[in-house]
């Protein structure tokens, strides 16, 4: 029988925990590493409730469940010391957020836990280094960064190891999905050897028909990915500033219609052709400031890289304003509804959602009350926001909606799909429909013939 490989994952965040998760149901022996004491408790709980709780991904807490003999999270670098010497691989999970807006990668974490990492290293085997060993960057990182985490390794006195390039494209609400049918692997490494390790560790999709599995070098894959994100960020912006604005300005022009005369070309496609208040996340906003930030260092002209990412704050700013415009500035005493905190719909992600957005906007007004409900992000928002006489949350949507002058919907729960007969049979008092996502878009004659206002983005 085939010897399992020994994989090392260091932060058990969204693409950590997610894609240990896959390694560990492709028969490998994996060990999760984070500095985060309630994240490994939850996820080390084998309990399903509380795995969603701190990680809400459709079919991640089955997978942990099932595999919980051939996956284990820690918190003690000693158990990590221990793996170390009979290690295949190690996967660098680690956040790697912009420093203010400048766009420049803050590698904090990165460096620190490579640095630990390098020292521990240089120590296996009683000093031997015997084992070939693969550091594998799975964050999302500066194009040039292979060299930096080499510098790092060499720098402790760690030998016989390979950097490789090793990019994450999972879609949250879809990681775990993704994830077991990936439409695409990309790994970058300089030797056949690394690639030869790589191949092994995804065996699973290496020459299946379904998977693209690409090899390249680490900077051609660590390119690759700021390069994807900017592109669909990009298709992102065209659909909410050119074909939203046009649909906004005219008269007689629904958005849908348009976008459905839109797609039918095969070289437009159907991604990105719909629209919100804000993209958020924590990926493509980030991702595109890098690209921007690395081009301006090598003395580029980013104006279009950077129009991207100013159209999505203005896509935002406009919606805002145009509440704003239709309340005549007049916040005061008002009470607001926010559906939806998730930056987007089966996650319980909020990291860069248009609510953070909103609710910044609303501190400044003298409104009266927020309502808040979401159906996965309620508890990462209740700790950002916290929870007061002013800033209440509830259990279900009709709850929130029922006491309020302004409902803004902000994220897709396909649930609030279904909110049209509620808002027209329940609430006499015919609050603003502010929807950030055309959720209700089949029912907006509906909702205006019963004497509701209704803002949405992509209509006039
Ligand atoms: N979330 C996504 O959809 C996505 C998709 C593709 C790529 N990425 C990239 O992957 C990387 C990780 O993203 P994420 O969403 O999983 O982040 P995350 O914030 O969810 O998780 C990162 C984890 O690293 C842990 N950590 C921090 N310092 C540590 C240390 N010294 N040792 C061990 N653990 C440490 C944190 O506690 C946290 O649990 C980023 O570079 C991101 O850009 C994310």
């Amino acid at each position: 029988m085939k010897k399992p490989m020994k994989l090392l994952y260091i932060g058990a965040g969204y693409v950590g925990t997610c894609s240990a998760a896959v390694s560990a149901s492709s028969g490998h022996d994996v060990l999760v590493y984070d500095i985060d004491e309630k994240k490994i408790s939850m996820l080390s709980s084998g309990d399903r409730d509380q795995i969603e709780a701190c990680l809400f991904e459709e079919g991640l807490s089955d997978l942990l469940v099932r595999n919980q003999e051939r996956i284990k999270f820690t918190l003690d670098y000693r158990k990590v010391v221990d793996f170390l010497d009979t290690c295949d691989a190690i996967f660098m999970c680690l956040p790697t957020p912009e420093i203010g807006e400048t766009g420049e990668s803050d590698l904090r974490y990165y460096n620190e836990a490579a640095q630990q990492l390098a020292e521990n290293l240089a120590k296996r085997t009683a000093g031997t280094q015997e084992k070939y060993i693969v550091i594998i960057n799975k964050s999302t990182v500066p194009i040039d960064m292979v060299d930096k985490t080499s510098e790092i390794l060499e720098s402790m006195g760690v030998k016989n190891f390979g950097v490789v390039s090793n990019p994450e494209f999972l879609v949250e609400g879809k990681a775990i999905q993704a994830s077991i049918k990936p439409d695409r692997i990309v790994v970058g490494a300089w030797t056949q050897k690394d690639f030869e390790i790589m191949r092994k560790v995804y065996e699973r999709f290496y020459n299946s028909p379904q998977t693209k599995y690409i090899e390249i070098n680490p900077k051609e894959a660590a390119a690759s990915k700021l390069l994807a994100n900017y592109i669909l960020f990009n298709k992102l912006a065209v659909c909410f500033d050119v074909v939203g604005r046009t649909c906004e300005s005219f008269e007689n022009l629904q958005f849908e219609n348009v976008r459905n005369a839109l797609v039918a070309d095969p070289r437009i496609g159907s991604w990105g052709l719909y629209n919100s208040l804000y993209a958020g996340g924590s990926c493509l906003i980030k991702d595109a400031r890098s690209l921007s930030h690395q081009l301006k260092y090598k003395n580029q002209n980013t104006t279009l890289v950077d129009e991207v990412y100013l159209s999505n704050k203005r896509q935002l700013n406009n919606f805002l304003s145009r509440i704003d415009q239709i309340i005549d500035s007049n916040w005061s005493n008002k009470k607001v509804t926010i559906l939806g905190t998730a930056f987007k719909r089966d996650t319980n992600d909020i990291r860069n959602s248009a609510s953070i957005e909103i609710m910044k906007y609303l501190e400044n007004k003298s409104i009266s009350q927020i309502n808040i409900y979401d159906p996965a992000g309620m508890d990462n928002f209740k700790k950002m926001f916290g929870e007061s006489e002013k800033v209440k949350y509830h259990h279900h949507e009709f709850e929130a909606i029922k006491n309020s002058d302004i409902i803004i919907i902000a994220t897709d729960w396909p649930q609030f799909r279904g909110l049209a007969d509620v808002i027209i049979s329940e609430l006499s008092s015919k609050p603003l429909i502010a929807d950030g996502r055309r959720m209700l878009q089949h029912r907006y004659q509906d909702l205006k013939d019963a004497g509701f206002k209704v803002i949405a983005v992509g209509s006039r």
